[in-house]
Protein backbone atom coordinates (compact mmCIF):
# COMPACT_ATOMS: atom_id res chain seq x y z
CA UNK A 1 0.00 0.00 0.00
CA UNK A 2 1.30 3.80 -0.49
CA UNK A 3 0.52 6.54 1.32
CA UNK A 4 0.29 10.19 1.34
CA UNK A 5 -0.73 13.16 2.97
CA UNK A 6 -4.06 14.35 2.49
CA UNK A 7 -5.27 18.11 1.92
CA UNK A 8 -4.30 20.18 5.86
CA UNK A 9 -7.01 18.84 8.10
CA UNK A 10 -5.89 21.55 10.28
CA UNK A 11 -4.25 24.34 8.64
CA UNK A 12 -0.77 25.92 9.79
CA UNK A 13 -2.45 29.60 10.53
CA UNK A 14 -5.12 27.71 12.79
CA UNK A 15 -1.70 25.56 15.06
CA UNK A 16 0.01 29.04 14.79
CA UNK A 17 -3.41 30.71 16.52
CA UNK A 18 -3.87 27.77 18.85
CA UNK A 19 -0.04 27.33 20.21
CA UNK A 20 -0.52 31.33 21.08
CA UNK A 21 -4.18 30.79 23.06
CA UNK A 22 -2.19 27.67 25.06
CA UNK A 23 0.81 29.67 25.74
CA UNK A 24 -1.62 32.52 26.68
CA UNK A 25 -3.47 30.75 29.34
CA UNK A 26 -0.44 28.95 30.47
CA UNK A 27 1.53 31.75 31.30
CA UNK A 28 -1.40 32.63 32.98
CA UNK A 29 -2.12 29.75 35.19
CA UNK A 30 2.14 29.32 35.92
CA UNK A 31 2.41 32.97 36.16
CA UNK A 32 5.61 33.23 39.52
CA UNK A 33 6.33 29.25 39.42
CA UNK A 34 8.88 27.51 38.17
CA UNK A 35 8.30 25.79 35.06
CA UNK A 36 9.95 23.05 32.75
CA UNK A 37 8.75 22.36 29.83
CA UNK A 38 9.01 18.41 29.44
CA UNK A 39 9.06 17.71 25.56
CA UNK A 40 8.38 13.95 24.34
CA UNK A 41 10.34 12.96 21.50
CA UNK A 42 10.21 12.96 19.11
CA UNK A 43 6.67 13.91 17.64
CA UNK A 44 6.19 17.00 20.20
CA UNK A 45 8.97 18.68 19.28
CA UNK A 46 7.96 21.12 16.73
CA UNK A 47 5.05 21.69 18.80
CA UNK A 48 7.18 22.59 22.13
CA UNK A 49 9.86 24.80 19.95
CA UNK A 50 6.56 26.86 18.84
CA UNK A 51 4.86 26.75 22.10
CA UNK A 52 8.01 27.51 24.34
CA UNK A 53 8.58 30.88 22.31
CA UNK A 54 5.16 32.16 22.83
CA UNK A 55 5.14 32.08 26.07
CA UNK A 56 5.45 35.02 28.20
CA UNK A 57 7.14 33.90 31.41
CA UNK A 58 10.82 32.18 31.98
CA UNK A 59 10.92 28.45 31.96
CA UNK A 60 13.41 25.66 31.33
CA UNK A 61 13.04 22.53 29.01
CA UNK A 62 14.17 19.36 28.51
CA UNK A 63 13.32 15.85 26.71
CA UNK A 64 11.97 12.36 27.24
CA UNK A 65 11.64 9.76 24.51
CA UNK A 66 9.42 6.41 25.33
CA UNK A 67 9.08 3.29 24.43
CA UNK A 68 5.76 3.33 21.94
CA UNK A 69 3.70 0.48 23.28
CA UNK A 70 1.04 1.34 20.40
CA UNK A 71 -2.15 -0.83 20.61
CA UNK A 72 -0.96 -4.04 22.05
CA UNK A 73 0.11 -1.98 25.26
CA UNK A 74 -0.16 -4.37 28.29
CA UNK A 75 -0.88 -2.82 31.90
CA UNK A 76 1.48 -5.12 33.41
CA UNK A 77 4.29 -4.41 30.69
CA UNK A 78 6.75 -2.37 32.94
CA UNK A 79 6.69 1.39 31.11
CA UNK A 80 9.88 2.52 29.99
CA UNK A 81 12.30 5.73 28.66
CA UNK A 82 14.64 5.44 25.73
CA UNK A 83 15.50 8.49 26.85
CA UNK A 84 15.31 9.88 30.31
CA UNK A 85 15.19 13.19 31.80
CA UNK A 86 18.59 15.01 32.57
CA UNK A 87 17.11 17.64 35.07
CA UNK A 88 16.16 16.69 38.99
CA UNK A 89 12.58 16.32 38.73
CA UNK A 90 11.84 16.65 42.34
CA UNK A 91 9.78 19.90 43.69
CA UNK A 92 9.72 20.84 39.97
CA UNK A 93 6.15 21.74 38.16
CA UNK A 94 6.43 19.77 35.02
CA UNK A 95 4.19 20.64 32.11
CA UNK A 96 4.59 17.63 29.69
CA UNK A 97 4.28 18.71 25.66
CA UNK A 98 2.91 15.60 23.94
CA UNK A 99 2.12 15.72 19.95
CA UNK A 100 -1.27 13.62 20.42
CA UNK A 101 -3.19 11.53 23.12
CA UNK A 102 -4.10 8.35 21.11
CA UNK A 103 -5.28 5.09 23.52
CA UNK A 104 -3.84 7.16 26.43
CA UNK A 105 -1.06 4.31 27.62
CA UNK A 106 2.24 6.28 26.98
CA UNK A 107 0.79 9.20 29.05
CA UNK A 108 -0.55 6.97 31.68
CA UNK A 109 3.09 5.33 31.79
CA UNK A 110 4.79 8.32 31.35
CA UNK A 111 2.91 10.34 34.38
CA UNK A 112 3.32 7.19 36.54
CA UNK A 113 7.21 7.39 35.91
CA UNK A 114 7.38 10.97 36.48
CA UNK A 115 4.94 11.09 39.92
CA UNK A 116 8.36 8.20 41.41
CA UNK A 117 10.38 11.17 41.02
CA UNK A 118 8.55 13.19 43.13
CA UNK A 119 7.94 16.69 41.43
CA UNK A 120 5.58 19.71 42.76
CA UNK A 121 3.00 19.05 40.02
CA UNK A 122 2.52 17.45 36.52
CA UNK A 123 0.30 18.50 34.05
CA UNK A 124 -0.08 17.53 30.39
CA UNK A 125 0.00 19.72 27.29
CA UNK A 126 -1.00 17.55 23.89
CA UNK A 127 -1.78 19.04 20.44
CA UNK A 128 -3.71 16.70 19.64
CA UNK A 129 -6.41 14.81 21.15
CA UNK A 130 -7.82 11.68 19.50
CA UNK A 131 -10.37 11.14 22.25
CA UNK A 132 -12.52 8.64 20.77
CA UNK A 133 -9.92 5.94 20.62
CA UNK A 134 -9.15 6.10 24.49
CA UNK A 135 -8.24 2.50 26.48
CA UNK A 136 -7.28 4.42 29.44
CA UNK A 137 -8.08 7.69 30.88
CA UNK A 138 -5.56 10.51 31.18
CA UNK A 139 -5.59 14.18 32.13
CA UNK A 140 -5.16 16.25 29.39
CA UNK A 141 -4.82 20.10 31.17
CA UNK A 142 -4.15 21.87 28.14
CA UNK A 143 -5.67 20.52 24.42
CA UNK A 144 -4.70 22.07 21.47
CA UNK A 145 -7.41 19.87 19.10
CA UNK A 146 -9.86 17.24 19.41
CA UNK A 147 -9.58 14.81 16.00
CA UNK A 148 -11.78 12.24 14.92
CA UNK A 149 -10.13 8.56 14.70
CA UNK A 150 -7.88 8.83 11.44
CA UNK A 151 -3.64 8.65 11.39
CA UNK A 152 -2.54 12.06 11.40
CA UNK A 153 0.90 13.13 10.09
CA UNK A 154 2.94 16.63 10.45
CA UNK A 155 3.61 19.33 12.72
CA UNK A 156 6.45 16.67 14.28
CA UNK A 157 3.86 13.85 13.84
CA UNK A 158 5.03 10.97 11.45
CA UNK A 159 4.69 7.86 9.49
CA UNK A 160 7.34 5.76 9.72
CA UNK A 161 9.14 8.62 10.24
CA UNK A 162 8.22 10.80 6.73
CA UNK A 163 5.89 13.89 7.26
CA UNK A 164 7.08 15.20 10.40
CA UNK A 165 8.16 18.38 8.80
CA UNK A 166 4.79 19.68 7.01
CA UNK A 167 3.59 22.80 8.84
CA UNK A 168 0.06 21.41 8.94
CA UNK A 169 -1.96 18.49 10.30
CA UNK A 170 -2.99 16.23 7.28
CA UNK A 171 -4.50 12.98 7.45
CA UNK A 172 -2.72 10.03 5.76
CA UNK A 173 -4.58 8.70 2.71
CA UNK A 174 -3.95 5.88 1.27
CA UNK A 175 -3.35 5.35 -2.74
CA UNK A 176 -5.05 3.00 -5.04
CA UNK A 177 -2.25 0.08 -6.34
CA UNK A 178 -1.52 1.20 -9.93
P1 LIG B 1 -1.06 6.38 22.81
O1 LIG B 1 -0.14 5.71 23.78
O2 LIG B 1 -1.94 5.37 22.11
O3 LIG B 1 -1.87 7.51 23.40
O4 LIG B 1 -0.20 6.92 21.61
C1 LIG B 1 0.69 7.88 21.76
C2 LIG B 1 1.70 7.93 20.63
O5 LIG B 1 1.33 7.22 19.43
C3 LIG B 1 1.81 9.37 20.21
O6 LIG B 1 2.69 10.08 21.06
C4 LIG B 1 2.31 9.24 18.79
O7 LIG B 1 3.72 9.11 18.80
C5 LIG B 1 1.68 7.95 18.28
N1 LIG B 1 0.46 8.26 17.48
C6 LIG B 1 -0.82 8.00 17.82
N2 LIG B 1 -1.68 8.41 16.88
C7 LIG B 1 -0.92 8.94 15.89
C8 LIG B 1 -1.22 9.55 14.61
O8 LIG B 1 -2.38 9.70 14.18
N3 LIG B 1 -0.15 9.98 13.88
C9 LIG B 1 1.14 9.85 14.31
N4 LIG B 1 1.47 9.30 15.49
C10 LIG B 1 0.45 8.84 16.28
MG1 LIG C 1 4.61 10.58 20.83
Amino acid sequence: MRYRPGKPLITAAEIQARVHELATVISRDYAGRDLLLLCVLKGAAIFWADLCRALRMPCQSDFVAMESYGDSTSPLEEPRFTKAADVALSGRNILIVEDIIDTGHTSAHLRELLRAASPSSIAMCALLDKAERRQVATPIEYCGFVIPNAFVVGYGLDFAQDYRHLPYIAVLESLPEP
